[in-house]
């Protein structure tokens, strides 16, 4: 991709923001993270004068900070689902295409998901159809719509967003912009939108069925695969129109599935599959499998000179489990933090000390001090235990 004057282009990094219009989508799926640098022995690492060797290490910095993104079992599971909607919805009929919503809590990956899929799409299609991505045709065949929805969307702000990243204009009444929009989706054969953050599109009660009647209406008419993600979707109005009490009402986060006849089902629940992204569990040989081969995947790629090789797979996975509840994000970032800090203060190493030292976000660290109080506990209880069976007379073991 052609840089900015001036930059010397590593200082870019498009995975950072969100893409808000297609040419930040292009610059997404070009880009490259950080490649490994090349490390030259131990020894000529410490002889280096201070000026060379903080030049590495920035370059190792940069690389851990990327780190690499694990194509994990959620990863391709959703890759099988999405590719198999988009053929199966090419040509299908207006009316006819089902979509997919990807439920799931905070933090388990799903934006990270979604895009690393729908890049490897449009990276394949770059690859069939060069052609279609020719210069003369520079930006005119957008194949994926990527939207990230903020605070409380409303069904207009959506179709503003669509119309700003196909770069078509803005102004107009919600009806104009809408007809434009589909017209652009249309002539950029757009094949793939996504909705980043659902939960935000507003479902209020006044808002709700405006919003699910737009996304029934985009659904319909654009020619489109729609892949939506959010917290608790379940619950919210796009799939059941709630009891009495409205959809908002509902505890947060309950997977309880809706009873039948809980509420009228939706136009857009006959419209979507909903499919669950969680956390990942210990509970069973299968899961602990899926856990320690993204552990695996993240320490390989570690550039580090003493560190002791698949010392976190083997050893620290379950350690690793409790620091992150399980959470590929809190996993990534303990891993991308200790790897600077053992190269900062020279370890060459991530042990369970430096692990230890790291500050995790808010959520993990009460999740897992939850964890560490249970277990002492356990301990304490146990101890009592044996004190108790332990005879009266004859003093200490
Ligand atoms: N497949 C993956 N491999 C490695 N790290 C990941 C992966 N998916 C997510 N992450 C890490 O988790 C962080 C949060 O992921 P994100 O996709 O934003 O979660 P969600 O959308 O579910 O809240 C990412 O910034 C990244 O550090
Ligand atoms: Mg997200």
């Amino acid at each position: 991709m052609a840089q900015p004057p001036g930059d010397d282009g590593e200082s870019l990094h498009p995975g950072l923001a969100e893409p808000r219009t297609k040419e930040d989508w292009f610059g997404y799926v070009f880009y490259d993270p950080p490649p490994r640098p090349l490390l030259p022995s131990y020894e000529v690492y410490l002889a280096m004068s201070d000026a060379e060797r903080r030049r590495l290490n920035r370059s190792r910095n940069r690389y851990h900070s990327a780190l690499v993104l694990a194509w994990t079992p959620a990863v391709q599971h959703f890759e099988i689902e999405i590719m198999e909607l988009l053929a199966a919805n090419e040509m299908a009929p207006p009316g006819a295409r089902l979509g997919l919503l990807i439920d799931g809590p905070p933090t388990v990956g799903k934006s990270t998901l979604v895009k690393m899929i729908a890049r490897k799409f449009e990276q394949e299609l770059r690859e069939d159809f060069p052609e279609r991505f020719a210069p003369e045709r520079l930006g005119s065949y957008v194949p994926v719509v990527y939207i990230s929805l903020t605070d409380q969307v409303t069904p207009k702000q959506i179709s503003l967003a669509i119309a700003r990243y196909l770069n078509v204009p803005t102004s107009g009444t919600k009806d104009t912009i809408d007809d434009r929009v589909l017209t652009a989706l249309t002539a950029s054969g757009s094949q793939l939108i996504i909705f980043d953050d659902l939960h935000f599109l507003d479902c209020s009660l006044k808002e709700g069925r405006a919003s699910n009647d737009h996304i029934k209406f985009l659904a319909n008419h654009a020619p489109c695969t729609i892949i939506g993600t959010g917290v608790d979707l379940e619950n919210s109005p796009l799939l059941s129109e709630g009891g009495p009490t409205g959809p908002r009402t509902r505890p947060a986060r309950t997977r309880i599935p809706v009873p039948a006849g809980a509420g009228p089902r939706t136009q857009t629940a006959g419209r979507f599959s909903r499919q669950e992204l969680a956390a990942f569990t210990l509970d069973s040989d299968d899961s602990i499998l899926q856990w320690v081969g993204v552990i695996r995947s993240l320490e390989r790629s570690l550039a580090l000179y003493r560190h002791e090789e698949e010392s976190l797979t083997r050893r620290h996975w379950r350690y690793l489990h409790e620091r992150t509840d399980g959470s590929i994000a809190g996993l990534h970032a303990l891993i991308r933090r200790s790897a600077v800090r053992a190269v900062q203060q020279g370890a060459e190493a991530i042990t369970r000390e430096i692990m230890d030292s790291i500050v995790l976000s808010y959520a993990h660290e009460r999740a897992y001090s939850k964890v560490t109080e249970l277990k002492s506990r356990q301990t304490a209880t146990e101890a009592k235990k044996r004190d108790r069976k332990r005879p009266a007379a004859g003093g200490s073991a």
